[in-house]
């Protein structure tokens, strides 16, 4: 209390005081965030209930982040005498630590707000507050009208803002306070084109496991086009793979039993492990496994056998109901999974894991983005590999018609649609392909961030492919941007076993847990030599790696109403680099299948 009367004094003198400390400059609210108009596909339904408790994350700004970021680059840098010397867990923390500053002046508006610092919810390193507080709350302290907002197409209902503030002496010590702006409906499953696309009465079912077809891709058929078969993972008891799920898309053991069965006898009595965070299920009840889920095991799991697989559950997905006074549903299944795998310990954190959800990036504030990004480069930073998949509608928006290209900042500009996390430069996206030939497929996710600038690693060769492009689409996506993705692997035909059924599934869902095992074997390969695992890709994929890759040469990914890019020699921004060849990156690593 005794701080809070100093707090309020100083207000009053800050006329007086002025310039003297941070803390006496203006406390007039200044707008931090807002939109333009309700997000497209949104309607503003009614005044969200006053007393609904809705979960506030508070991002103070990582002082150090910009020596998190040089330490990543040369930990990633296969030229620089760093290479592999991946940081501790709490290196990183101490890096990305708020300065003291932040963390008072913060805790001084908590303080203001009634507030006990002493029992405020913190991250590991600091840098994020979670309070729960009831509508009215957050309406007062960020000087704003929360909202119930109904998204059209799903009926999903969501309690959000379209502007909020803050006093202007605490812009430089908060970078981002969600939920307020953010609509995106959390990560959409990209597995709109995983639909089933062919049923037990095809012939799929019936043949044997390494019968590989363009219809009909089995984990066998990977293993042969991939060049893993017959390698034998050396290190499972430190080699590890992580598979996320959100949206209530559980895995199924007896699903994955039977897929063991008809596809990897070698791995029938094993299985993964469940990780639930933030409120995640694990329901075995066979009719609600989910196909994307159970698509990520089989292949992940497959193909790695016997790395152990690691199934991370989240939580926070809809429907759902603001009138529930209880905070259950945030919709930030990015923080969420973020907190709890910052946490993990070094023995604990997989060095490869794969994520088959994404969203346009246009959905994601720029800063929240920006913030997510940053911390999916602490993974980084720490030696993990991230693979997301590159997203299911070519150059168009998160929805099947493909022509949803339209741009959400008010200007209602006609424009390929980005998609992340995808387009963070400190992830590895992966694009698909089609046929045992592999061409691109074209529904494969690509193009260039709004958010991200092109990152020097890839500079030169996303130069080159503008420069081949010349003027086409001119105006349609951000020629300074990100590209991605970075690699792909095949992402249709994929034979899954789904509720008890032999069923073919296709996506960038399918082709990223491909890609993330074949290079779980290369970790597995390099952790039983004594060397680091390969950390961030990125670094190492255009400076040498992609030599090892199969460089997918045609197709392309239409939307918006045109053909979309085309795949060509080199980096392209429809399959990447290509797919991989085990054998050739083994060799470029100095290693032995
Ligand atoms: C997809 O786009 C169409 C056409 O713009 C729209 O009617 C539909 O609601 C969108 N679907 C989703 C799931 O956003
Ligand atoms: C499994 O889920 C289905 C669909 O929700 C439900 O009808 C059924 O009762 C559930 N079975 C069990 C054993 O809970
Ligand atoms: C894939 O192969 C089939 C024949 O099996 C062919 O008809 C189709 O055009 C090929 N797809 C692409 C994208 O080339
Ligand atoms: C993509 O290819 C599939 C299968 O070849 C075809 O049915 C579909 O119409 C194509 N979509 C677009 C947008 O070109
Ligand atoms: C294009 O990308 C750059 C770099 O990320 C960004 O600063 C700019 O705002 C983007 N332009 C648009 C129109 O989004
Ligand atoms: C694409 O064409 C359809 C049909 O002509 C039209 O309705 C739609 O607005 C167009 N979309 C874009 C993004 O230009």
């Amino acid at each position: 209390m005794v701080r809070l009367q100093s707090y309020v004094l100083l207000g009053f003198t800050a006329f007086a005081l002025a310039a003297a400390s941070p803390a006496t400059k203006r406390r007039t609210p200044l707008i931090k965030d807002s939109l333009p108009q309700v997000p497209r596909g949104w309607t503003l339904h009614r005044a969200a209930p006053a007393h609904h408790m809705i979960k506030l994350r508070i991002g103070l700004p990582q002082s150090n982040f910009a020596e998190l970021e040089k330490a990543l680059h040369e930990v990633s840098d296969p030229a620089h005498p760093r290479y592999g010397a991946h940081l501790s867990k709490e290196e990183v923390e101490e890096l990305v630590a708020p300065h003291p500053e932040s963390l008072d002046l913060v805790e001084d508006w908590l303080i203001s707000h009634g507030f006990d610092v002493a029992t405020l919810d913190r991250s590991p390193a600091k840098d994020w507050i979670t309070i729960i507080v009831p509508v009215h709350q957050a309406e007062s302290m960020l000087d704003t009208k929360y909202n119930v907002y109904k998204h059209e197409a799903t009926g999903m209902e969501l309690v959000r803002t379209q502007s909020y503030s803050l006093p202007e002496y605490l812009f430089e010590h908060v970078d981002v306070i969600q939920p307020t702006t953010m609509f995106g409906g959390g990560m959409r499953a990209m597995d709109t084109t995983s639909h089933i696309e062919l049923d037990d009465s095809e012939p799929g079912a019936s043949a044997a496991a390494d019968d590989c077809t363009n219809t009909r891709i089995t984990v066998a058929c990977l293993q042969d086009l991939y060049k893993t078969k017959g390698y034998v993972p050396k290190v499972p008891g430190k080699n590890k793979i992580g598979i996320t799920g959100y949206l209530e898309q559980y895995a199924n053991f007896a699903d994955l039993k039977q897929f063991y069965q008809a596809y990897v006898p070698a791995a029938v009595d094993s299985k993964f492990d469940v990780k639930l965070i933030h409120g995640g299920k694990n329901d075995q009840n066979l009719s609600l496994a989910g196909e994307e889920a159970n698509l990520d095991v089989q292949y992940a799991g497959g193909i790695s056998y016997p790395t152990p697989n690691i199934f991370w559950s989240t939580g926070g997905s809809p429907p759902f109901i603001p009138d529930l006074v209880t905070p259950t549903n945030t919709n930030e299944p990015y923080a969420d999974w973020l907190d709890y795998v910052l946490g993990l310990s070094a023995e604990e954190l997989p060095q490869t894991i794969t994520t088959s959800y994404g969203d346009d990036e246009q959905t994601v504030p720029r800063d929240y983005a920006i913030r997510v990004c940053n911390e999916l480069a602490q993974l980084g930073a720490r030696g993990v590999t991230l693979f997301y998949s590159s997203g299911d509608f070519g150059v168009g928006g998160n929805n099947k018609t493909r022509n949803t290209c339209i741009t959400n900042d008010g200007t209602n500009t006609v424009s390929f649609l980005p998609a992340f996390p995808a387009s963070c430069p400190y992830v590895t996206a992966v694009g698909g392909t089609t046929n045992l030939t592999e061409v691109a497929v074209n529904f494969s996710g690509g193009g260039f961030s709004n958010y991200f600038p092109t990152p020097d690693y890839q500079k030169k060769e996303v130069e080159s492919y503008l420069e081949k492009i010349g003027s086409t689409y001119d105006g349609l996506y951000n020629r300074t941007g990100r590209g991605y993705p970075d690699v792909a692997a095949l992402g249709t035909s994929f034979r899954i076993i789904y509720q008890g059924r032999d069923v073919g599934i296709g996506g960038t869902s399918a082709s990223s847990p491909a890609f993330a095992a074949v290079i779980s074997l290369v970790n597995d390969a390099l952790i039983a030599k004594g060397r680091p695992p390969l950390g961030w890709l990125n670094p190492w994929l255009y400076s040498t790696g992609y030599a090892a890759l199969n460089d997918i040469t045609s197709g392309s990914n239409p939307g918006c109403n045109t053909t979309g890019f085309a795949a060509g020699p080199g980096w392209d921004p429809v399959t990447g680099f290509g797919s991989p060849n085990f054998e050739k990156i083994l060799a470029l690593l100095d290693l032995e299948k």
